[in-house]
C-alpha cells in the first residue's frame, strides 16, 4: 500500500472525531493529521493508541495549522458549527464562510496540490468559497477541490433499500445539484438496481431524503446535526480518493464540483476519479420529468447561494 496522508481540519467536532476513527482503521491511510482549536490534543492521544497503521498526530490552535497541512494529499474539513433546531444550512453561513476561507487560505500556501473536501455547512456556498480562495492564491485545480455530498446518496441508498427490501450494500443512487434541501436532488429513476413507485410514494421519498438532514436536527434536539452519518460518508469518500490516488480505476462518487452540466457553475454529479482527481465528470445522464422538474425548482437557490459564496470571497478582498 501507499502512502496517503490525510489531514482533518475540525477533529476534535461532532464530525471530527468519528471521520478520525473511521480513516485511523483504514489501511491505506499512512498518516492522519488531526487539527482543531479545542480539544485535539486529547483526540489524537487516544486515537493514536488503536493498533492500526495510521501515525496519528494532534495539532491545536492556528500556530499548528501549517505544520498539520504539511505534506498532505488529503485535506477534509468538517470544521465550524452546527446547525441547531429552527436553522437551515444557509443560516450558518457568516461564521463557517469565514472558518472555511480561512483554513482553505493555509491549504493554498502549504499543500496547494492536496485534495480538498469540504464538509462545513452550507456546502453549496463554502465549496465555492475554498475554490475563490485557491484562485486567489493562483493554485485552484477544479479536479481537486470538492464539496463532499456522498451523506446524500448514503441517504438515497438507505431509504430506497429499505422501501423496496434491497440489499443495501448493492444499492446505489445518484444523487445530483446541491447539498441543501431542495438543491438535493435524487435520480431514483437511475437507481441500481432499477426499482419503481407510484408517483406519490416517489414524491415522499425524494422529500424524505432532501429533508434528512433536518430530521436528524430535530431528533437531536438542540444538540447539533448530523455527525455519524456524515463521518462515516465523508470516510467513504475519502477511500475512494485514496484508492484512485493509488492507481484504482473505475472509482466512482457523485460531488459538488466545478461544472459545466448546468449554468450553476458548481454542481453535483458523479464524477470518475484518477490519480489528479476528478478524471472525468460523468454528468446527471437522462432524467425523467419529475426529476427535470426537482432541477428546475433547485437552480434559483443553487445559483444564489453560490454566488453568495463567491461575493463573500470577493467582499473580504
Ligand atoms: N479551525 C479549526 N477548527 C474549528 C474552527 C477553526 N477556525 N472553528 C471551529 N472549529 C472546530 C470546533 O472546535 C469543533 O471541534 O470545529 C469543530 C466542529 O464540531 P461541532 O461543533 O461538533 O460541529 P459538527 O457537528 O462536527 O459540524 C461541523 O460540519 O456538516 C457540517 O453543518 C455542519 O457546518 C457544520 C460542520
Amino acid at each position: 500500500t501507499k502512502e496517503a496522508r490525510v489531514a482533518v481540519l475540525g477533529a476534535a467536532g461532532g464530525i471530527g472525531q468519528p471521520l478520525s476513527l473511521l480513516l485511523k482503521q483504514m489501511p491505506i491511510v499512512s498518516h492522519l493529521n488531526l487539527y482543531d482549536i479545542a480539544h485535539v490534543m486529547g483526540v489524537a492521544s487516544d486515537l493514536s493508541h488503536i493498533e492500526s497503521r495510521a501515525k496519528v498526530q494532534g495539532f491545536l490552535g492556528p500556530d499548528n495549522l501549517r505544520p498539520c497541512l504539511d505534506g498532505a494529499d488529503i485535506v477534509l474539513i468538517p470544521a465550524g458549527v452546527p446547525r441547531k433546531p429552527g436553522m437551515t444550512r444557509d443560516d450558518l453561513f457568516n461564521t463557517n464562510a469565514a472558518i472555511v476561507r480561512d483554513l482553505t487560505a493555509a491549504v493554498a500556501e502549504s499543500c496547494p496540490k492536496a485534495m480538498l473536501g469540504i464538509i462545513t455547512n452550507p456546502v453549496n456556498s463554502t465549496a465555492p468559497i475554498a475554490s475563490e480562495v485557491l484562485k486567489k492564491h493562483g493554485v485552484y485545480d477544479p479536479r481537486r477541490a470538492f464539496g463532499v455530498t456522498t451523506l446524500d446518496v448514503v441517504r438515497s441508498n438507505t431509504f430506497i433499500a429499505e422501501a423496496k427490501g434491497l440489499d443495501v450494500s448493492k444499492t446505489n443512487v445518484p444523487v445530483i445539484g446541491g447539498h441543501s434541501g431542495i438543491t438535493i436532488i435524487p435520480l431514483i429513476s437511475q437507481c441500481t438496481p432499477p426499482v419503481s413507485f407510484p408517483p406519490e410514494e416517489r414524491v415522499k421519498l425524494s422529500m424524505r431524503i432532501q429533508n434528512a438532514g433536518t430530521e436528524v436536527v430535530d431528533a437531536k434536539a438542540g444538540a447539533g446535526s448530523a455527525t455519524l452519518s456524515m463521518a462515516f460518508a465523508a470516510a467513504e469518500f475519502c477511500k475512494s480518493l485514496i484508492e484512485a490516488l493509488n492507481g484504482q480505476e473505475g472509482k466512482v462518487q457523485c460531488a459538488y464540483v466545478r461544472s459545466e452540466e448546468t449554468e450553476a457553475k458548481y454542481f453535483a454529479t458523479p464524477v470518475l476519479l484518477g490519480k489528479e482527481g476528478i478524471e472525468k465528470n460523468l454528468g446527471m445522464g437522462k432524467l425523467l420529468d419529475v426529476e427535470v422538474n426537482l432541477l428546475k425548482a433547485a437552480m434559483p437557490e443553487l445559483i444564489a447561494n453560490i454566488q453568495k459564496g463567491e461575493q463573500f470571497v470577493g467582499d473580504s478582498k
